[in-house]
C-alpha cells in the first residue's frame, strides 16, 4: 500500500471512529442538520492539500462549470458564502462599469422575512430596502403586495424563495416586466427547487445560493452567483478578488483598453477578497453528484411530517408549496397558531428538553430587527404576517440523514406535549 492509499484508508478509518449520529431511541438526539459530507469529501480536501494548489484556480472553475452545467445556469462565479455570493451580486450591480447600473438611493423591494445578509448588501452599496409583508401559506414575499410597495425610486425587486419554495414567479416576472424592474434572486435556501418545472436562479439577471454547512449541500463555507449575462460574471470574477483583471475570461477585452499597465496587476473597479479554496471547490465537486438524493430524502422527509402533523392543524399551520412548484424544504416550519393553550417558547422547551433542536424561522422580521434602525429603509404596509411568523414560529430539522424512526420520535413528542396541555 502507497502513502497516499495508507492516508486514505486512515481517513476512512477515522470517519469510522467517529461517534454515529444515527438516531438512538436510548439516547435520542434530533439535530437541525448533519453534515452532507463524509471521508470521502475529507479525502479530496486532503489530497487536494497535498498538491499545494490551495488558493482559487482550476478545480474552482471546474466546480462552477459543474454546478451550472447541472440546473443550467449559464455562467457561475463561486465564493466564501451564501452572503458574499449577495454582497458580489449588488456590488457588480451598482458598479458604474454595468450597463443600466443600480444607483444611490434606488429602492429594492424585498421580503421582510428573510436572513439578515439578503438586506445588508443592499443597505451596503447605499441602496434602500423596502419590506414588504410575507404570505401566510407559502412564506414568500406575498406577490399581491409588490405593486403597492413601488415607487418612483423603485429599480429592482429581490426576491427569495423561503426554506426551499418557491416564489410565485409568474406574477413576479409579470410586476418586472409593467414596472421594467430588474430581478435579483437570493436562493440560498432553495437549491435544486422548481417553479414550472424551471429552477430557481434562472428567472431573473442574477442569483445566490449557498453552500454553508447546514445547506443542501456544502463546501463548508462557499456559495456561488450565476447570471446568464456574461459581462456581468466578469464583472462578478473581478470583484470577487480585489477589483483585479486576473481571473476574467476575456482579459484582453480590459489590457487592450489599458496597454501602460502590467497586464497582470491592473485593477479596473474596486473590489474585494471572496474567494473559495481549492480544497473546497475539490469537496463540493463530490457534493454535486450527491444533492438529488440529499434533495429526494429532504422531500420524502417533509411528507412524512406533513403526514404525521396533518392533524394537528387546529394548533398549527404548515408552509404550504406554491402552485406548479417543487419544494426543496430547507427545514421543517411550524407556526403555532394562537397562544391559547401554550406558547411557541413552551413546546420549544419542552422538544429542546427531550433532545429534539429547534430554531426560529430565518431572522424573522427584518424590519424589527435593531441593526434596521441604523439605516435608511421604507417599510411598505403592515409587516403583521412576518411578524406572526416570527413570533409563532419554529422549525426542526428535515435534512437528509433523518431517519423515519426520528421523524417518529419529533412528531410523537409533539402530540405528548399537545395531550399534556390540552386536557
Ligand atoms: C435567504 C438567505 N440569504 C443568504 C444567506 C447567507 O448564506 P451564508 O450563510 O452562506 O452566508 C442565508 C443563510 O442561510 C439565507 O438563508
Amino acid at each position: 500500500m502507497n502513502n497516499k492509499e495508507k492516508l486514505e484508508n486512515a481517513i476512512k478509518n477515522c470517519w469510522d471512529d467517529n461517534e454515529s449520529n444515527e438516531f438512538n431511541i436510548d439516547n435520542p438526539v434530533v439535530r437541525l442538520h448533519e453534515p452532507t459530507f463524509n471521508a470521502d469529501e475529507i479525502i479530496a480536501f486532503t489530497n487536494q492539500m497535498l498538491t499545494t494548489r490551495v488558493t482559487m484556480g482550476e478545480k474552482v472553475k471546474e466546480f462552477e462549470k459543474k454546478y451550472c452545467n447541472k440546473y443550467s445556469y449559464g455562467h457561475g462565479v463561486s465564493n466564501n458564502s451564501g452572503s458574499s455570493a449577495n454582497l458580489l451580486m449588488l456590488s457588480v450591480l451598482t458598479s458604474k462599469l454595468t450597463k443600466d447600473n443600480l444607483k444611490k438611493g434606488d429602492e429594492i423591494i424585498l421580503p421582510a422575512l428573510t436572513w439578515s445578509t439578503t438586506v445588508w448588501p443592499v443597505i451596503q452599496m447605499g441602496l434602500v430596502p423596502v419590506y414588504v409583508d410575507c404570505d401566510l401559506n407559502t412564506f414568500n414575499m406575498d406577490s399581491n403586495k409588490i405593486e403597492d410597495a413601488i415607487s418612483e425610486k423603485t429599480r429592482a425587486i429581490f426576491s427569495v424563495p423561503i426554506y426551499g419554495n418557491p416564489c410565485e414567479m409568474d406574477d413576479i416576472l409579470s410586476i418586472c416586466k409593467k414596472h421594467n424592474l430588474m430581478l435579483i434572486e437570493d436562493c440560498c435556501e432553495s437549491m435544486g427547487a422548481k417553479f414550472k418545472d424551471k429552477y430557481v436562479g434562472s428567472f431573473g439577471r442574477i442569483a445566490s445560493f449557498s453552500f454553508y454547512y447546514s445547506h443542501h449541500i456544502t463546501t463548508l463555507e462557499g456559495g456561488i452567483c450565476v447570471t446568464n449575462d456574461h459581462d456581468l460574471a466578469e464583472m462578478m470574477r473581478i470583484v470577487r478578488a480585489h477589483g483585479w483583471v486576473r481571473q476574467v475570461e476575456n482579459r484582453e477585452k480590459w489590457t487592450n483598453l489599458y496597454k501602460d499597465f502590467d497586464p497582470k496587476f491592473l485593477f479596473v473597479n474596486d473590489g474585494y477578497n471572496l474567494r473559495i479554496t481549492e480544497p473546497q471547490a475539490a469537496m463540493g465537486l463530490l457534493q454535486i453528484d450527491k444533492i438529488d438524493g440529499f434533495i429526494k430524502s429532504r422531500q420524502n422527509n417533509a411528507k412524512k411530517y406533513f403526514a404525521e402533523l396533518e392533524s394537528l392543524s387546529d394548533f398549527f399551520s404548515f408552509q404550504i408549496t406554491t402552485k406548479n412548484a417543487e419544494n426543496t424544504h430547507f427545514g421543517f416550519p411550524m407556526i403555532l397558531k394562537n397562544d391559547d393553550f401554550f406558547t411557541r417558547n413552551e413546546i420549544c422547551e419542552f422538544l429542546n428538553k427531550n433532545g429534539i433542536e429547534t430554531r426560529p424561522i430565518i431572522a424573522g422580521n427584518l424590519a424589527r430587527q435593531p441593526a434596521n434602525d441604523l439605516f435608511e429603509h421604507r417599510v411598505s404596509g403592515k409587516l403583521n404576517n412576518s411578524d406572526h411568523i416570527m413570533d409563532n414560529g419554529f422549525s426542526v430539522g428535515v435534512h437528509q440523514s433523518l431517519s423515519g424512526d426520528a421523524i417518529n420520535y419529533v412528531t410523537g413528542k409533539i402530540k405528548e406535549f399537545i395531550s399534556l396541555r390540552v386536557k
